[in-house]
Parts: C-alpha cells; sequence; structure tokens
C-alpha cells in the first residue's frame, strides 16, 4: 500500500555540477543540483537569491555548468560548503575564459558555457533559463566518433534530498525504445 507523503520534492536523483561565474571581474563556484533541461539546447539552474554568485550571472548573464564526477568531488563540495558573501571564493579551482567570459573549470571532463536567455523568479530563487553555447569534453569520455560523451565512460556524481548524499551513476541497462518496443 502506498502511504501519502506530503508535498515531497522527489525528483532525485539529479546531477551535481558547479555553476562558474565572474562577479567583479573575478571567478567564483557554486554547487548546484537544482537544474532541468527545459528544452535540447537549454537548461534552468536553480539559485537560492541570497547567493553571491547570482549578482554576477544577473550583471554579465554567462555562466559556466561544470559536471562533477568524483575526480574532483572533493573540490567541488567545497564549493557549497562557503559562500562567496563570507570567502573569496576565487582561487578554489583552476579555470579557463571561455569565448563568453565565464570560467570553466579545468577539473571538469564535462563543462557547457551559457548565456542567460531569462529569469524565472520564486519568493526564494532565481531560476536561470540558459541557453548552451559550447560544451567542453575531454577526449577520454567521448564516444568512439568522438562527437557526444560517453555515459559508460563518464560517470556523473548525483545527488538526493532528503538524505543529502552524493550517489554514483550506475550501468547501462538498454537502449530507450527496445523494452517497449512491438516484437
Ligand atoms: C550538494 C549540494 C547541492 C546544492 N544545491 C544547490 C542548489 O541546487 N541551489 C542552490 O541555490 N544552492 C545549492 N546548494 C547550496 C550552495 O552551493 C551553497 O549555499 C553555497 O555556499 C552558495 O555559494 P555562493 O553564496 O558563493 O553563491 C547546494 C549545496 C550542496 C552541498
Amino acid at each position: 500500500m502506498k502511504k501519502n507523503i506530503g508535498s515531497t520534492m522527489a525528483l532525485y536523483p539529479t546531477p551535481a555540477i558547479v555553476v562558474g561565474a565572474m562577479v567583479n571581474g573575478k571567478p567564483t563556484w557554486t554547487l548546484v543540483a537544482h537544474i532541468g533541461i527545459p528544452s535540447h539546447d537549454m537548461a534552468m539552474v536553480s539559485l537560492a537569491k541570497a547567493h553571491y554568485i547570482n549578482r554576477g550571472i544577473r550583471e554579465n548573464k554567462v555562466l559556466s555548468i561544470n559536471v562533477v564526477d568524483e575526480s574532483w568531488l572533493a573540490k567541488a563540495d567545497a564549493t557549497g560548503c562557503v559562500s562567496g558573501n563570507k570567502t573569496d571564493k576565487s582561487g578554489m579551482l583552476e579555470y579557463t575564459v571561455g569565448e563568453t567570459g565565464a570560467p570553466l573549470a579545468n577539473d571538469a571532463k564535462l563543462t557547457m558555457e551559457c548565456t542567460v536567455v531569462d529569469v524565472y523568479e520564486t519568493p526564494a530563487f532565481e531560476n536561470f533559463m540558459v541557453k548552451v553555447n559550447n560544451t567542453f569534453a575531454e577526449e577520454s569520455i567521448l564516444n568512439e566518433k568522438g562527437d557526444k560523451p560517453d555515459f559508460d565512460k563518464f560517470k556523473p556524481v548525483l545527488f538526493e534530498m532528503p538524505g543529502y548524499t552524493y550517489l554514483r551513476t550506475g550501468e547501462t541497462i538498454g537502449k530507450c525504445m527496445s523494452f517497449g518496443k512491438q516484437k
């Protein structure tokens, strides 16, 4: 029997990302897991209004989405433990400046450089709707053709609430639309 557990957000796990942006000419980094895919070339990044990084995103209208894997989880986690409102996070990650001016984390094997096209506000959050301008991927995580990430090679770290834990990405279980296909 199912139990009604109230109005509980249950859309987990989600990938953990580190958002990068420039504030006052310096990079800053914030760990985020409330993200979405509103269309094939767009993403949504949900950031609490009080966060330091938001001011740079609002001002410059660019950000980077750096997908976290276990190789740099400790550094990524650290960006979620302190706020730029209190601590300068500009030295936390090595970076390269993208063509939009957004800082791209060198540790990330997969990074999307994005431009803000809209902001959907809720009382406590700014949900940045972003267009993906460029996607940078380490060659070691690409498929055989070398044009798309291969998620058997690249394992994003996942996040879940309310346990507030990180999870490993699992194994491939089959091709989509292969299970439901009429024989
Ligand atoms: C695992 C994890 C996931 C997080 N996800 C989000 C999120 O989706 N949205 C958000 O606004 N803050 C999220 N946070 C909190 C921010 O990363 C944290 O408050 C950070 O210190 C804010 O930094 P800033 O003020 O420098 O921008 C998360 C933190 C952790 C540890």
